[in-house]
């Protein structure tokens, strides 16, 4: 007989237009497929309160918080701490985030600066509240590192769609943040993630989707959505030659102690 293995997808966003249609029946099959809980984040103040809505769905919670190409919504509001904070304090909140570093388009440094002092505002709500935090970093590793070891002390987090080196990910553990890891482990061109997630002791790891975005073979390319996470934890399981109930037991704990979800049904 089969027992059915449950799953945690630690982030996505259902609020995105591209499930307008659909949005029950995935929510559906994530369950099917054992995604009994999936955390949606925001990334301004209009999708933070989007996946406090989607809260409204039994075994679905929510981030909050400012994501790095979003700081204009920050600047452009007034008391934009006090507001996320008041957010964050809702029923079915977990984590504040996306929050971080994006250096990929923005290659001003003023602007840049201005993502760091917002990130550190954000850390700082989040040690207050006592909330984990979910964190957004493209190629931004060094500063990124720089500002988690002033600031990691008190604060719990995931280096959210992990894409530094090994060095980076030891660092990271170090402060004991955990790595999140999503569809790009199972692409072909993968580089260096497959020896990461080998190297990484399985108790911090999270396994995510991204959804509507990054979706894991079989499905590149076409539109992700929570039920695919399984498709990481099998890539997990290969790499690493443990079984899919072993990875989904853990890494579903590790989601349970960093967001502190309630088991539900
Ligand atoms: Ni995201």
């Amino acid at each position: 007989m089969e027992t059915q293995n449950f799953f945690v997808d630690t982030h996505c966003h259902l609020d995105d237009d591209q499930f307008s249609d659909d949005r029950i029946e995935v929510i559906e099959r994530a369950r099917s497929a054992g995604v009994t809980r999936i955390i949606n984040f925001g990334g301004d103040f209009k999708t933070s309160n989007n996946a406090i809505n989607l809260t409204e769905h039994e075994g679905l919670f929510a981030g909050v918080g400012i994501h790095p190409e979003e700081i204009d919504d920050f600047l452009n509001t007034d008391h934009a701490t006090d507001k996320i904070a008041e957010l964050a304090q809702k029923n079915k909140v977990v984590s504040i985030g996306e929050i971080g570093l994006d250096y990929h388009w923005e290659k001003d440094s003023d602007r840049r600066e201005l993502q760091q002092k917002i990130f550190i505002q954000q850390l700082d709500i989040a040690r207050q509240l006592n909330l984990p935090v979910c964190i957004h970093e493209r190629d931004a590793h060094g500063d990124a590192l720089k500002i988690l070891k002033n600031e990691a002390k008190n604060l719990r987090g995931v280096l959210h769609c992990f894409s530094g080196s090994l060095e980076m990910s030891k660092e990271v553990l170090k402060l004991g943040f955990l790595i999140g890891v999503d569809g790009p482990l199972t692409f072909k061109n993968s580089a260096k993630l497959p020896e990461i997630i080998k190297a990484t002791p399985l108790e911090m790891l999270l396994i995510e989707t991204d959804s509507p975005y990054l979706a894991p073979t079989p499905y590149r390319g076409k539109r992700n959505e929570p039920a695919f996470v399984v498709e990481v934890a099998k890539k997990i399981a290969e790499l690493r030659s443990e079984s899919l109930e072993k990875i989904a037991e853990v890494t579903t704990r590790n989601a349970e102690n960093l967001y502190k979800i309630r088991v539900e049904g």
